[in-house]
């Protein structure tokens, strides 16, 4: 069951009516559930209940230390792309040894300071980087054990913004020049390559394409092992899709069973990566109406959220559900409207004739599916303090992060000398 239902007409986060946090914390604010992420996380776990799997949240979906710590507590590991996610992952409890971190561009400050703390696993994509981490490692008297992230050349179908595996994308070591990579590792001091990496993209709701790239990277390692690379780990990134609208995205045991019938017999350790599925529908987006305008032929439902608050629709066209906080009425008359922010854009536009119930100034509304790549990928474009982000557990709730002040954001600018006070 949803985490976010109406209860006695309005909608609720778990016990919480959220209207009652939006009049105490302000709006926009982001709401998470923590019953939702610790369901998630354990239905992903059980999933490979009898497989040596390990679950690294990717912290890019939800970065507040105190979504991190939720799947901490539980066990979990980290997949950071930055030094500072590894910071928060850190920071939020997540041991070194179960961080992985990956990236296409890491710098070697991010590397020492990896080498450093521990980290369980470096991904490397390219060979300047793996030549280059070989010399920070070598450098701290440090050994990176790593896994190489291999591009298998596989469409994962889904959105073109977010798919990472085929060869025209960026990331990752072309599938054919792999072994030649290997080779080197083994000759390089401070590196140990223990296992092949893969992600081929997000939100993928087909199984098909995770199938095509786990036999490609079943086949490498046989292929490594046999030319005498110890290939002990393999980590098959994120990507599991979830339903936003009417997607029907493959349960979790149906992909832990295409993992098993394409790796299983090679007995490796295995890591996942998941982000969306572990956080994306335990969160939503509150906003209030601001106005609604009538044009010549539409109508606008200004809201106070926008594009830089949750970027999705206006980078990915992506489809977020609208629900006012208040139960519509049965048999409400429905109508299409466009649902804006208030920033100066052309694409700040979060749903094009959306067919809601009616809706007037001051009522709230909630942004679905907001929990993944929502508030990690706002900023404060037009001077908009960042969103506030709360967590509810049962009937409690907290502020996880407050509201960006105006003197935080002034004060984060400076006069150069020459311009006075
Ligand atoms: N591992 C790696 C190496 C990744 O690059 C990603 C996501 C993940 C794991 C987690 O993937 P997930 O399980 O969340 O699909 N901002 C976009 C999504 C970008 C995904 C980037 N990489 C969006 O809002 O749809």
């Amino acid at each position: 069951m949803s985490a976010f239902a109406y209860k006695a007409g309005a909608l609720a986060c778990e016990d919480v009516p959220l209207a009652r946090i939006a009049e105490a914390v302000g709006t926009p604010v982001y709401v998470y559930s923590s019953n939702a992420l610790e369901a998630q996380y354990r239905a992903f776990t059980e999933a490979f209940a009898g497989q040596p799997a390990r679950v690294c949240f990717a912290v890019k979906a939800n970065s507040n230390q105190a979504v991190i710590r939720t799947f901490a507590a539980l066990g979990a590991g980290a997949d950071v792309l930055s030094e500072g996610e590894l910071r928060r992952a850190l920071a939020a409890g997540v041991p070194a040894e179960k961080v992985v971190f990956s990236g296409v561009g890491k710098s070697q400050g991010e590397m020492a300071f990896a080498l450093s703390a521990g980290v369980g696993q470096i991904n490397v994509e390219s060979l300047p980087e793996l030549r280059q981490l070989s010399e920070v490692a070598t450098r701290l008297g440090k050994t990176a054990h790593i896994a190489v992230r291999v591009n298998p050349d596989v469409d994962a179908k889904t959105h073109a913004k977010i798919t990472t595996g085929k060869k025209e994308n960026k990331f990752g070591i072309d599938y054919d020049v792999a072994p030649a990579v290997y080779a080197e590792a083994a000759k390089l001091s401070g590196i140990k390559a223990l296992g092949i990496a893969v992600h081929i993209g997000s939100q993928l709701l087909d199984l098909a394409p995770f199938r095509d790239a786990f036999v490609l990277i079943a086949d490498l390692a046989t292929r490594l092992r046999a030319a005498g690379h110890d290939i002990r780990r393999l980590d098959l990134g994120g990507g599991l899709g979830i339903p936003y609208r009417d997607e029907t995205p493959p349960p979790p045991a149906a992909y832990a069973a295409v993992v098993k019938e394409a790796v299983g017999h090679l007995g490796c350790e295995l890591t996942f990566e998941p982000g969306r599925l572990l956080v994306g529908n335990a969160g939503v987006l509150v906003s209030r109406v601001l106005y609604v305008k009538d044009g010549s032929d539409r109508r606008f439902v200004i809201v106070d959220a926008a594009m830089n608050d949750l970027m999705r629709p206006a980078l990915y066209e992506a489809w977020h559900d609208i629900r006012p906080l208040k139960e519509p009425a049965k048999g409400a008359s429905l109508a299409p409207v466009d649902v804006v922010g208030p920033v100066c854009e052309t694409t700040d536009i979060f749903a094009k004739d959306r067919v809601l119930p009616p809706l007037a100034a001051d009522d709230l509304v909630a942004f679905g599916s907001a929990g993944a790549y929502g508030a990690v990928m706002a900023s404060d474009y037009n001077s908009r303090p960042l969103v506030p982000e709360v967590l509810v557990k049962g009937g409690d709730y907290a502020v996880i992060r407050p509201r960006q002040s105006y003197e935080d954001m002034l004060g984060r600018d400076y006069l150069a000398p020459w311009q006075g006070k």
